[in-house]
C-alpha cells in the first residue's frame, strides 16, 4: 500500500489524496450494498432491476457514469475547473467509476440479464478495466524509464528538438569533413571514413521521422564504440571534442526515441478506453429505453 500511495517521483496519480476517495467510496458503497441486500432479502422472489429501489440504483450507477465521462467535457469547458481541479476530477473519475460496477451489480440483482444486458457488462467491464490499466501504466512506466529519460523534452517539440541534432550534426561533420558530396579523396583516412559512416549510417538515423526503423537501428548502433575506434584514424586525432558532440547528439536522438515511445503508450491506451465509455453510453440508453419501454 505504501508504493501504491508513496510520495516519491513526479507527477502521481496515486497520491494521498486518494486515501480520502478511498475511504468514501468503501464507506459508500459499504452502505449502499448493506441497504440494498435487506431490502432485497425483504422482497418475496428478490428484487429486479425494474422494481422502485432496482431502478434507484441504476440510476446512481448511471450518475457516477456519467460523471466519469465528464472528464472528457472537462477539457471543452475548462470553466468547470472552478469547481475542482483537473487532479480533482481524475479522482472522482476513478472512484466513482469503480463504484458505478456495485451500484449496477444491485441494479440488475446481479444476473446478466438478456444479450444487450450482456453487452452492457462487458462494455463496462472493459471501460473499468482499461481504466485501470492505463491509470497503471501512467504510474508505473515513467518510473520505469525514468532512468534513461532524464532531460525531458515537451512532447510537442520533440519533432523540432530532433530537426536542431540533425543540422548540428551535420555541421559537425562538415567542419571535420568538408562539405556533402565534395571529393574526398584529398581527404585523410579518419576523415573518410568518418564521412561515408556519418552519411550511410548516422544521418540517415537522425533523419528520421518520429519512432520509424531508423531511430531504432539508432538505438542498436554501437555509435560510441565506432565513433572511438574513428578517433584514432589518421586526420581525427585532434577532433575528440567534435566527435564527443557527434555522439552525444546521438545519445539524445536516442532518448528522444525512448520518449516518443514512451507517450505512445501513455497515450495509446486511451484510444481503447474512451470508445469504450462511448459504447457504454450508446448501449446504456438502448438498454434503458428496450427495458422500460419493451
Ligand atoms: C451498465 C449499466 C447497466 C447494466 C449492466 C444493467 C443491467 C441490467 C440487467 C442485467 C437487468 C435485468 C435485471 C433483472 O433480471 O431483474 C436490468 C434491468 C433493468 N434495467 Fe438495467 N442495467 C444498467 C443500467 C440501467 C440504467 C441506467 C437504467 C435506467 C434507470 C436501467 C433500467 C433498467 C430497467 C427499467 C430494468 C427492468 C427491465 C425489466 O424488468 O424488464 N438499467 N438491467
Ligand atoms: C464508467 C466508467 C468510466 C468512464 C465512462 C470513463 C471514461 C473516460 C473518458 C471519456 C476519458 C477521457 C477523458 C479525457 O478526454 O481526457 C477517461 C480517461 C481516463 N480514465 Fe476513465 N472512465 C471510466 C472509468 C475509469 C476507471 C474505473 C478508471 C481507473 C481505474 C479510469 C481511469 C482513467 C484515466 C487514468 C484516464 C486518463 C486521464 C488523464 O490522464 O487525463 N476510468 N475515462
Amino acid at each position: 500500500v505504501k508504493s501504491l500511495f508513496g510520495a516519491r517521483g513526479p507527477a502521481l496519480l496515486l497520491d494521498s489524496k486518494h486515501k480520502t476517495w478511498l475511504v468514501v467510496t468503501i464507506v459508500v458503497g459499504g452502505i449502499s450494498w448493506g441497504v440494498y441486500a435487506v431490502w432485497d432479502a425483504g422482497t418475496p422472489g428478490g428484487s429486479t432491476g425494474g422494481s422502485r429501489i432496482g431502478l434507484l440504483y441504476g440510476l446512481l450507477g448511471a450518475g457516477c457514469m456519467v460523471f466519469a465521462g465528464l472528464l472528457s467535457a472537462l477539457r471543452r469547458f475548462p470553466r468547470w475547473g472552478m469547481l475542482g481541479s483537473r487532479q480533482w476530477w481524475l479522482r472522482g473519475h476513478i472512484w466513482l467509476g469503480l463504484l458505478s460496477v456495485l451500484f449496477i451489480f444491485c441494479h440488475a440483482n446481479y444476473r446478466f440479464g438478456g444479450p444487450i444486458e450482456i453487452a452492457l457488462w462487458l462494455v463496462l467491464a472493459l471501460t473499468v478495466l482499461s481504466g485501470g490499466f492505463g491509470l497503471l501504466m501512467q504510474h508505473v512506466l515513467p518510473r520505469l524509464l525514468g532512468t534513461q529519460i532524464d532531460n525531458e523534452v515537451p512532447f510537442e517539440q520533440i519533432p523540432h528538438v530532433c530537426l536542431e541534432l540533425l543540422r548540428k550534426s551535420d555541421k559537425l561533420v562538415e567542419l571535420l569533413c568538408g562539405q556533402e558530396y565534395a571529393p574526398t579523396e584529398g581527404l585523410p583516412a579518419g576523415k573518410r571514413q568518418l564521412r561515408a559512416y556519418y552519411e550511410e549510417q548516422l544521418r540517415p538515423a537522425l533523419a528520421a521521422k518520429g519512432r520509424s526503423a531508423d531511430t531504432l537501428i539508432l538505438s542498436g548502433m554501437n555509435v560510441a564504440a565506432k565513433i572511438k575506434q574513428l578517433g584514432q584514424l589518421p586526420g581525427l586525432e585532434a577532433s575528440g571534442k567534435e566527435l564527443a558532440d557527434l555522439e552525444s547528439n546521438c545519445k539524445k536522438r536516442r532518448a528522444l526515441v525512448e520518449q516518443e515511445r514512451l507517450h505512445a503508450w501513455l497515450h495509446g491506451w486511451l484510444f481503447v478506453h474512451i470508445p469504450l465509455s462511448a459504447a457504454l453510453l450508446v448501449l446504456g440508453m438502448v438498454h434503458v429505453v428496450s427495458a422500460l419501454y419493451f
